[in-house]
């Protein structure tokens, strides 16, 4: 690394999924000033506060990894919200780091933010291309508005803010509360409680067609330390495996690890969201950065991670999966209490 490990580093969204792993990347990296502050005496959304806590800690460098997330009952059920939060999380962080100095700030686009009907895989180009997914347009509009702010203070002000466009993602940290989760940990969790109530069917929303991408979060932390590193140029970065699953193979996967007597029921009443999301990954690749995590691996860690939550390690030891891994990084050392701590993971 040539970004010195005395540096301030501020990583906002550090309960979350996406910035929890960035500071465990960071902590096994070496990096020795982790700057986190918690949501209840930092809301991010409130300026005064944002440009007072960064003129008070002066951050060398930040990753910007809070927002307001969640999966499409959310995002459509909420567009208000998720527009109005993540402007304001994206506009106060990212000004507050202009009139302090920072050196460099990455800041987290989504794949949501291309539009409905993209050539596939996504390139970078294929951004404001198009209309949006109605499901997530506010949402959309909002990171669209981040990465777009990134460029033109790069432009006008010489800032070095950049911004990487992870795929969907998933692993310890992750929201496993069924009324905002993604698709992947709200499957997990389906499965797990039909397994332990013994129901022998679990319904899944839609009807399995649609295409998604999914990262491990350990590996998307990796590529964003490699970008805080490496890359300093206009235009926001594609990060993704560059592998594509169907709902349907994605929820055999979980079968099998999590129940896999179980039956899988298709509510095609329910909305499939994009037909087909994955990324062309070839910017990140050509610049010398692949994802190592396959899929299966991914998501039994995440399983074992999720039992280890509910019950602690024996549940996860006695249900044959493990917490190592040479990406898995999680080491139990969170200032703040963990997601699952905090949200309903927990099955009564
Ligand atoms: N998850 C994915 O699949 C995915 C895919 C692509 C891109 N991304 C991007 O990655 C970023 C992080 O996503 P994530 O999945 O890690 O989300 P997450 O798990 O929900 O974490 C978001 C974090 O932001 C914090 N936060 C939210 N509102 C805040 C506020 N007003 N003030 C201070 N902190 C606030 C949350 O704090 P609390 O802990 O207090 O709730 C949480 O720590 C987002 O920009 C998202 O667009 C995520």
């Amino acid at each position: 690394m040539t970004v010195d490990l005395d540096a301030a580093v501020f990583v906002a969204g550090h309960n979350g999924l996406v910035g929890s792993a960035i500071c465990r990347r960071l902590r096994r990296v070496g990096f020795r000033r982790i700057l986190t502050e918690p949501r209840s005496r930092l809301d991010l959304r409130q300026q005064t506060s944002v440009l007072r806590w960064f003129e008070q800690n002066r951050p060398d460098y930040v990753y910007l990894a809070a927002g307001t997330v969640g999966g499409i009952a959310a995002n459509s059920n909420r567009q208000a919200e998720f527009l109005y939060d993540n402007m304001m999380i994206h506009a106060n962080v990212i000004e507050a780091s202009r009139r302090v100095g920072v050196t460099k700030l990455l800041y987290l686009g989504s794949a949501c933010v291309y539009p409905r009907l993209s050539a596939q895989p996504i390139t970078e180009l294929e951004l404001l291309a198009g209309p949006l997914e109605p499901t997530n347009e506010g949402y959309a509009l909002a990171k669209i508005a981040g990465v777009r702010l990134c460029d033109f203070y790069r432009e006008q002000y010489g800032c070095n803010f950049i911004a990487a466009m992870p795929t969907n993602l998933y692993g310890p940290n992750d929201n496993f509360d069924l009324e905002s989760s993604h698709v992947l940990p709200a499957l997990m969790r389906k499965f797990h409680e039909a397994k332990e109530a013994g129901r022998g069917q679990v319904e899944v929303w839609g009807s399995g067609s649609a295409r998604r991408e999914f990262m491990y979060v350990d590996d998307l932390a990796d590529s964003c330390l490699f970008l805080m590193d490496r890359y300093d140029e206009p235009g926001h970065v594609n990060v993704g495996t560059g592998v594509e699953t169907s709902i349907a193979e994605l929820a055999g996967m979980i079968r099998s690890i999590v129940h896999p007597d179980a039956e899988i029921v298709w509510d095609t009443s329910r909305p499939d969201g994009m037909p087909r999301r994955s990324l062309d990954v070839s910017v990140l690749a050509g610049l010398g950065w692949t994802a190592r995590t396959d899929l299966e691996v991914g998501l039994a860690r995440t399983y074992a991670w999720y039992l280890d939550q509910l019950h602690g390690d024996e549940a996860a030891t006695a249900a044959g999966l493990r917490l190592g891994g040479e990406h898995h990084g999680f080491d139990g050392k969170r200032a703040e209490p963990s997601r699952a701590d905090r949200s309903q993971v927990v099955v009564s």
